[in-house]
């Protein structure tokens, strides 16, 4: 925590200009009310495809009018070139995370997929180069380890890719490495793991295991696990992300890089299950259904858990979340907000 305690200051000091991509999605709105709550200026892009009004409405009612003037929305497609280019001016910083997530929906979709995550993302990184930003940090995927049985997951060590999604995000960790090979444009992917917290989408066929639980505990309705519940993951409190991103952002790599973003921890589903209910319990939500097993979804892999040695020693990145500590924050977030979440 030192390193990001250090690197807050810094930018409290001497405020920069940010381009977030994907601004009005559940990881992008949180980078962007850390920043404005650093007195940063932020430009923000995003299609809306899966990112809601309601999160940057959200975002501008905590921050307060004041920051949030230092705000400037963009409404576009990162399909769309001249649109990168145009948001990368005058940017010191680009946090790129617009891309269609989720591995069934790469299965479904991998068309659209590749469209958004690949053509989009050249497209972005295209522009963060022509206009020399400082740094370009990107949403890379734990998904890249693919098939490699090794635990925990290091950076080197990647096996074949198991969704489209995989694929798309494989493929920008190339684009970046030929980047800096050909242009000496050096960037920095963050290998996120299950990411969690306020503001994730529980709507939708797409959604993520913790939001979509949580909704459905909320509503008493049924909670589906795919499989026995003993797959596992290292899930990632979104504090944990953020602080990734800065970090990166500051970081001056000598070729591009990537890092894990995670808490190095292992929790299976049966576990996860456990602990939302005991955590929305002690918020007045008491579930007392048990979950329903249904099979093995395509796609998904058995075991997922990071080492963030690599973060840690060249990032000088420390996670301030465990999953509890996570949980307890989200669950109160989900509740209070079931009403309006989805509209
Ligand atoms: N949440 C996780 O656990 C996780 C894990 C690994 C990687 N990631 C990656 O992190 C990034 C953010 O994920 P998230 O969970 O916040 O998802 P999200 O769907 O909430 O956010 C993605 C945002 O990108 C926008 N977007 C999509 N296509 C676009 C386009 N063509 N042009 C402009 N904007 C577009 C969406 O409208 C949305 O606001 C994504 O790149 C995702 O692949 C997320």
């Amino acid at each position: 925590m030192i390193a990001f305690e250090h690197a807050k200051q810094q930018l409290i000091r001497a405020p920069k200009t940010w381009l977030i991509t994907g601004c009005a999605g559940f990881i992008g709105s949180n980078l962007l009310e850390t920043l404005l709550k650093l007195g940063q200026k932020v430009v923000g892009l995003d299609n809306f495809s899966t990112g809601k009004q309601h999160n940057l409405t959200q975002v501008q009612q905590i921050v307060g009018a004041e920051l949030w003037q230092q705000f400037r929305f963009i409404e576009a497609d990162i399909r769309d070139p001249q649109a990168c280019l145009n948001a990368c001016e005058g940017v010191d910083y680009v946090l790129h995370q617009a891309a269609l997530g989720s591995v069934p929906r790469s299965i479904n979709d991998p068309i659209a997929t590749n469209e958004t995550n690949i053509s989009g993302f050249l497209n972005m990184l295209v522009a963060a180069k022509e206009h020399k930003v400082s740094r370009f940090v990107y949403a890379a995927s734990s998904s890249t380890y693919g098939d490699h049985p090794a635990l925990p997951k290091q950076e080197a060590n990647i096996g074949n890719p198991l969704s489209p999604y995989a694929v798309t995000k494989y493929v920008n960790e190339l684009y970046s490495d030929v980047f800096s090979r050909c242009y000496g444009f050096n960037s920095v992917g963050l290998r996120y793991f299950n990411v969690f917290g306020p503001r994730q989408d529980p709507h939708g066929a797409y959604a993520a295991v913790i939001p979509k639980w949580t909704a459905a505990m909320i509503a008493g309705e049924d909670v589906a696990i795919n499989g026995d519940g003993e797959t596992s993951r290292d899930f990632c409190f979104v504090a944990n992300a953020v602080q990734a991103n800065i970090l990166a952002a500051l970081s001056s790599p000598e070729k591009s890089e990537v890092y894990n973003v995670a808490v190095g921890d292992r929790t299976s589903l049966n576990t996860l299950f456990h602990a939302i209910a005991t955590s929305l319990k002690a918020e007045g939500v008491d579930y007392t259904k048990q979950p329903v097993y249904r099979d093995f979804r395509a796609g998904d892999v058995r075991h997922s858990q990071a080492d963030i040695g690599k973060a840690r020693s060249e990032l000088g990145y420390e996670p301030s979340h465990t999953i509890g500590q996570g949980i307890a924050v989200a669950m109160p977030w989900y509740v209070k907000n079931n009403a309006s979440v989805g509209n």
